[in-house]
């Protein structure tokens, strides 16, 4: 989709996207429109509350109004959503050319609101529907006439045009996130997430490694290896990395990202009910590619690493079986009490290896790590665990500002015990049903060699979950945008 942010009245479509927010300004802002349109007020003001989902539409010669409800005080997220939506639900009925006049819009800074505004067009246009053999029709914003135009005052247009920017690049990424987390596991082996690192790395100029199994033995990854000891497919290690050009980093920064790209449980098998969904269980790893991509993209200042083990995690003969000790790259072995605490197994070797290699000034790993984070926030929020306050605050207002929330859980060391085996140094799992979640983290921490800054986000219910575009659940490319954000707004240190 083109962009072009403009500030006269002089529009190439017809159709006219007016969002407004319920405010006092309001029915000042009606009366205009009823003016503008020959319409009584009283219907409009009937019909038109302001309220966050809301559309009125009217036409007036070939022009096509809708006015867009966002509730009261909107932030990035209520606009975002309320755009996505409206893209979503009318995509039969719309030209591929749309205004959104957002010259008398108040509520955000133009540039976030510029941002919120296109990302949400875009992401709106995103179609499931990838393997059917009749390709769902296009929505008119793919098309190649498909233009944005924002209406901005003067003064802003600037500062719109760098938010539309970078919600269009954001939208673009995400989208490619979705159709990864979407993908079903026969059609994203380990060694395709690979593939997809490597292409997008030459593509935006980031380096890009990608391990095959006997670099795997050779490095010691060995808790990865007995993850994937059970599959039939070759794990890979994806080591990602990107320094900006002609620019003093602000930080150095490496992320690491869960990627299973099945979860059967091993030989603790899981039950059969809602075992389809555990082709999501790469979340993490989709939020470390997509911060990948779009900080090269966008050339944020950071140098930035990305980590992913990949691996399925099934059964056979070979399948590594509970109360096995395996051992790790850090050299700490464990005991395997349930193999289907799998995550936390390879992300040891992640972390482990991202501090011991790279000596990143923050470390920060996204993972669809418990059930436990499920039960505990339901779909609404993230867990997140740190040994740091002033990270976790950056973080959780990164997550307020863009809407993928994230709330902080303790991790203390009472919790220790439900990590301590008799027979080796640690075991993956208390057996007990007990604070999952906490337990999957305090496991995490033995891993980081004591590292002063690390967050680990468990996103289980946030990164698969219920949206307009699917009736099932499906991907939601949750952290990207968070990360971005984050990263944005790092200060020298
Ligand atoms: N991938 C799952 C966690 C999960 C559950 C993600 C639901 C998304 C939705 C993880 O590998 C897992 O199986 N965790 C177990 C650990 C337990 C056996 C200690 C869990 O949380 O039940
Ligand atoms: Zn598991
Ligand atoms: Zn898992």
């Amino acid at each position: 989709m083109k962009l072009s942010i403009t500030d006269t009245q002089d529009r190439n479509s017809n159709t006219i996207l007016i969002p407004l927010e319920q405010s006092d300004g309001l029915s000042e802002s009606l009366g205009h429109f009823a003016r503008q349109w020959e319409i009584s007020l009283i219907n409009l003001t009937k019909e038109f509350k302001g309220e966050s989902g809301e559309t009125f539409s009217h036409r007036k010669g070939d022009q096509r109004f809708f006015l867009l409800g966002l509730g009261k005080n909107p932030g990035y997220a209520e606009i975002n959503r309320a755009f996505r939506s409206f893209a979503h639900k009318y995509k039969n009925k719309l030209d591929p050319q749309l205004t959104v006049d957002l010259s008398s819009f108040r509520a955000t800074e133009p540039a976030l609101a510029a941002e919120a505004v296109s990302n949400g067009l875009i992401l709106g246009a995103y179609q499931l529907g990838i393997y059917k053999s009749e390709k769902p029709e296009l929505h008119p914003f793919c098309s190649e006439t498909a233009e944005l135009n924002l209406l901005v005052q003067e003064k802003s247009r600037a500062d719109a045009e760098g938010g539309a920017m970078r919600g269009k690049v954001i939208a673009e990424t995400q989208m490619k996130m979705f159709d990864l987390v979407n993908a079903p596991s026969n059609k994203k082996l380990p060694t395709d997430l690979a593939e997809w690192a490597l292409d997008s790395g030459k593509t935006y100029g980031y380096r890009v490694e990608a391990w095959d199994k006997y670099q795997i033995e050779e490095a010691g990854l060995l808790a990865l290896l007995a993850v994937n000891q059970g599959s039939a497919l070759p794990p890979s290690f994806i080591v990602m990395e990107y320094v900006p050009e002609n620019l003093q980093p602000k930080a150095k920064i490496a992320l690491v990202g869960k990627g299973v790209t099945f979860d059967t449980g091993g030989l603790s098998i899981k039950p059969a009910a809602n075992l389809h969904l555990m082709k999501s269980d790469m979340g993490g790893a989709a939020a470390v590619f997509g911060a990948m991509e779009t900080a090269a993209r966008l050339q944020l200042p950071v140098h930035l690493i990305g980590i992913v083990p990949a691996t399925e995690n099934s059964v056979d003969a070979h399948a590594v079986k509970p109360s096995d000790v395996i051992g790790s790259y850090s050299g700490k072995t464990i005991e395997v009490i349930d193999t289907d605490a799998e995550g936390r197994l390879i992300l040891a070797d992640g972390l482990n290896y991202a501090v011991r290699h790279f000596q990143p000034d923050v470390l920060i790993d996204l993972a669809t790590l418990t059930g436990s984070a499920v039960r505990t926030f339901g779909y609404h929020a993230a867990g997140l665990f740190s040994n740091n306050d002033r990270l976790a605050d950056q973080l959780t207002r990164a997550g307020d500002k863009v809407g993928e929330r994230i709330w902080r859980l303790p991790i203390w060391d009472v919790y220790k015990e439900d990590i301590k085996s008799d027979i080796a140094d640690l075991r993956n799992y208390s057996g007990r049903p007990t604070a999952g979640a906490i337990g999957a983290a305090k496991f995490l921490e033995a891993f980081i060699e004591n590292h002063p800054a690390w967050a680990h986000l468990d996103i289980a219910g946030v990164a698969f979950n219920d949206s307009e575009f699917a009736s099932q659940k499906c991907a939601t490319a949750f952290g990207v945008r968070l990360l971005i954000e984050y990263l944005e707004n790092l200060t020298d240190n």
